[in-house]
């Protein structure tokens, strides 16, 4: 497709979206990325400005851009993005029926976006869905998260991604979010499979459970390496779209993200199941980011983390189920208790049976109070810090402010190497807040934990 005509369609539909036509730095940016050239040297030597001041421009365009076209867009997927939104644009013009925009060309050609070994014609091939969500929990409610479902019906859909890990602290709602998921998009796929590991299986226990779906109990073979290769082959021949839940149990009291001693091929499985040409699709929810997925998930492999974060005012509709009063004063509650859906329903239940459902009044209470439900929910992923995270939890509790990671050294008794191993890690536990704030990284942590850890340590 044409350099210049894919820059123009770009223009369009920033200008239809934001009214506002992309400006020479924006363009050069693109211009260049385009062409698969690093673009920070040569448009900043172009132009006569700085890297640094490029990067952040780019960094603002693809903003704009992700936010046009409905999914994340970066340096290295924009051209994929832009040329497959200006084919539909093209295709819907073309077969004369009003599609609407890029993103809600969703479902109406899913179909073109097939991969070629899929039937030339879905309609003549009838295919049988296999649904099997063992013992996944009934959703009774579900609101909003319409952002999140069209990102990740778009990577998978659109973009054929093979290995998503959908992760977020406990109660945050990647369970929910991922049977909502599977609810829209299941009849695009031959089988469907919901699992928890909670029990943490081991993988020769989680292959053969899988299998099972696919063939009689016999011709599961006793090898874990044929295991494997009988499970790709299955997700070549099928599309199948699995969720496994619940992955953190996999990992073990170490730093976040590490395998427990036994479970050290559930990596190998995984990077398997990135690399090798199949159609299907693995979602692993977690609240730990897996060390191995976070390297495999580079611009260019099939492969996404997507972090769940707040319910945002969507979480209002929490506190209207539970008939609570003072509405003007949800949002400072929301905010509180960091757009939790679980933290939020614990405590509208506990402002329902104490305060008489009167927020107002609650909010008087020094915040945040932690039930005892939420206590417990919390003790979870604290059980598993080490010494130094912990020590560095206390440390962050005790700050009325964020501070620099160069604050927490000598304040806190671990080796420089230990506190920074610490601080990563709780990162992907998301326990801990880190901002930018003019190219200081700050540390901090939310009221909730803050008050957790305070109450923790009297
Ligand atoms: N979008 C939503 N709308 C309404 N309720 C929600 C939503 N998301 C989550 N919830 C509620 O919040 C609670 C926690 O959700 P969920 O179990 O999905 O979280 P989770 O991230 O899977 O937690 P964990 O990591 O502990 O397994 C559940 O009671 C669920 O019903
Ligand atoms: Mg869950």
């Amino acid at each position: 497709m044409e350099l210049k005509e894919v820059l123009r369609f770009a223009d369009e539909k920033v200008f239809s979206k934001t009214g506002k036509h992309l400006d020479d730095l924006q363009e050069a940016i693109l211009k260049e990325t385009l062409q698969g050239r690093k673009y920070a040297t040569k448009v900043a030597q172009d132009r006569n400005c700085t890297e640094g001041y490029v990067r952040v421009a780019a960094s603002e365009l693809w903003k704009i851009l992700s936010d046009v076209f409905g999914e994340e867009v970066s340096k290295g997927n924009v051209r994929a993005i832009l040329e497959r939104a200006k084919f539909y644009n093209s295709y819907s013009s073309a077969i004369g029926e009003n599609y609407g925009t890029v993103n809600n060309n969703l479902n109406v050609c899913k179909e073109r976006a097939r991969s070629p070994t899929e039937p030339q014609n879905p309609q003549q091939t009838p295919k049988q869905l296999h649904i099997d969500l063992g013992d996944a929990p009934e959703i009774f409610t579900f609101f909003d998260r319409t952002s999140e479902l069209s990102t990740l019906e778009n990577w998978i859909t659109q973009d054929r991604t093979r290995l998503i890990a959908l992760l977020g602290i406990s109660g945050i709602g990647k369970t929910t979010l991922s049977l909502r998921l599977i609810d829209g998009i299941k009849t695009q796929f031959d089988y469907v499979i919901y699992r928890s590991l909670r029990f943490s299986p081991t993988l020769d226990a989680t292959l053969t459970n899988l299998l099972q779906i696919f063939s009689q109990p016999s011709e599961i073979p006793q090898n874990i390496e044929t295991k494997i290769s009988q499970i790709l082959d299955y997700l070549r021949k099928y599309r199948c779209l699995i969720v496994l839940d619940d992955v953190q149990m996999l990992f073990s009291g170490q730093l976040a993200g590490q395998y427990k001693t036994g479970y050290e091929d559930y990596p190998l499985f995984f990077k398997l199941i990135a690399d090798v040409c199949h159609q299907s699709c693995l979602i692993l929810n977690s609240w730990e980011k897996p060390r191995d997925i976070a390297r495999l998930s580079k611009d260019d492999r099939p492969v996404r983390c997507f972090v769940l974060g707040s319910l945002g005012v969507a979480a209002k509709e929490i506190l209207k189920s539970q008939k609570l009063s003072d509405e003007e004063t949800w949002s400072t509650l929301i905010d509180i208790y960091q757009g939790n859906p679980l933290w939020l329903e614990l405590t509208a239940t506990l402002i329902r049976e104490l305060f008489g459902g009167r927020v107002a009044e609650f909010l008087q209470c020094e915040m945040p109070i932690l039930d005892e439900g939420l206590q417990f929910q919390l003790s979870q992923p604290f059980g598993r810090l080490t010494a130094a995270e912990l020590a560095v939890m206390v440390h962050l509790a005790n700050q009325p402010e964020p501070v620099a990671m160069s604050q927490c050294f000598n304040k806190i008794p671990f080796s420089p190497s230990e506190i920074v191993n610490a601080v990563r890690s709780l990162g992907s536990r998301f326990l801990l807040d880190v901002v930018e704030e003019e190219k200081i990284i700050l540390l901090s942590l939310n009221p909730v934990l803050k008050q957790y850890v305070i109450s923790m340590s009297i």
